[in-house]
């Protein structure tokens, strides 16, 4: 992994998705240490974001390393006209790996292939959010003790959900059953649904989550991502179809977890929390560890 970037979750092979997920179980252990003393990394979101920009920053931090740049690209030179190349080649004279999260399809493909240091894919519009599928990865993992043949439901904006792209791509190599849930307008597009066919595994497609929690290993919420609606009319429409509550996991098996990327906006309800099949905030954390796996590994400094 040294030295590459990671762009999409097809970019690492299932033995490399071990080894991170092995590693960020060492820190977890043992978040604290000096690994990355001398390296800058660099942040570059021209999205917003809460637990991907912080938690790459702390898992940074806790390693020893430096952090530079901008949750705000409106306080950048972008403002003046200057184009993603350019600010790529000039954030890479100042660190050793871009972080990048950035709301067009295939920036960070392209920032990769002009950059000098190795890019991470921190979410580009709707298309991929690989750390994000990395932690998932490892979620699962410490919940299910396996990550094969498992019933895994993703429930709700499956269209624009990037982080469901990733996770269904990377489980479709797990021989994992699938569940849709979603709006009729919202449904997995054909392209990523394409991974699970070509791995000759079944997926079923529904509108009503309480037909999949009987039976789930693994619910994963999501939220209705408003800022990728063209028309605002048809968000309005299908923005609160889903609705989490404690009440509706009464028949559901020990093992079940809910994941959630978040941010949550109404689809999971604040009674959920307290249940002990409720794991989004643990999932957050551990993105701590998962990314200071990827960040040593691709620094090469594991
Ligand atoms: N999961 C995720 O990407 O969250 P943020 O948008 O807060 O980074």
């Amino acid at each position: 992994m040294k030295n590459r970037s990671l762009v999409s979750i097809n970019d690492f092979s299932i033995g490399e998705y071990f080894k991170i997920l092995d590693l960020a179980e060492k820190f977890e252990e043992k978040p604290n240490q000096r690994i990355l003393e001398g390296k800058v990394v660099a942040l570059c979101f021209f999205e917003p974001s809460t637990r991907t920009r912080l938690s790459f920053e702390s898992a940074i931090n806790r390693l020893g390393g430096r952090v530079i740049g901008f949750s705000d690209a409106g306080s950048t030179s972008v403002k003046k006209g200057e184009s993603l190349k350019d600010t790529i080649m000039t954030v890479a004279n100042y660190s050793d790996l871009i972080v990048m999260r950035h709301p067009v399809e295939g920036s960070a493909r392209y920032a990769s292939e002009v950059s000098p240091v190795p890019i991470i894919n921190a979410g580009d519009g709707a298309n991929q959010h690989p750390t994000q599928c990395l932690l998932d990865l490892y979620s699962i993992r410490k919940t299910q003790g396996k990550l094969d043949k498992l019933d895994v439901a993703f429930v709700g904006d499956l269209k624009y959900g990037r982080t469901v792209h990733s996770l269904v791509i990377a489980l479709a190599q797990f021989n994992c059953r699938f569940h849709l849930v979603s709006p009729e307008e919202l449904k997995l597009p054909s392209s990523v649904k394409r991974y699970i066919k070509d791995a000759n595994l079944e997926y079923r497609q529904y509108t009503d989550v309480t037909d999949v929690i009987p039976f789930a290993d693994i619910v994963y919420m999501t939220r209705i991502q408003r800022e990728r609606f063209a028309d605002q009319l048809e968000y309005e429409r299908v923005k609160n179809y889903y609705n989490l509550k404690n009440e509706m996991l009464a028949n559901s098996k020990a093992n079940l977890r809910i994941l959630h990327p978040m941010p949550r906006v109404k689809e999971i309800s604040n009674d959920v929390d307290n249940n002990p099949k409720a794991y989004y905030f643990q999932q957050a954390l551990n993105g701590v560890y998962v990314r200071q796996a990827l960040v040593t590994s691709i620094l090469g400094l594991e």
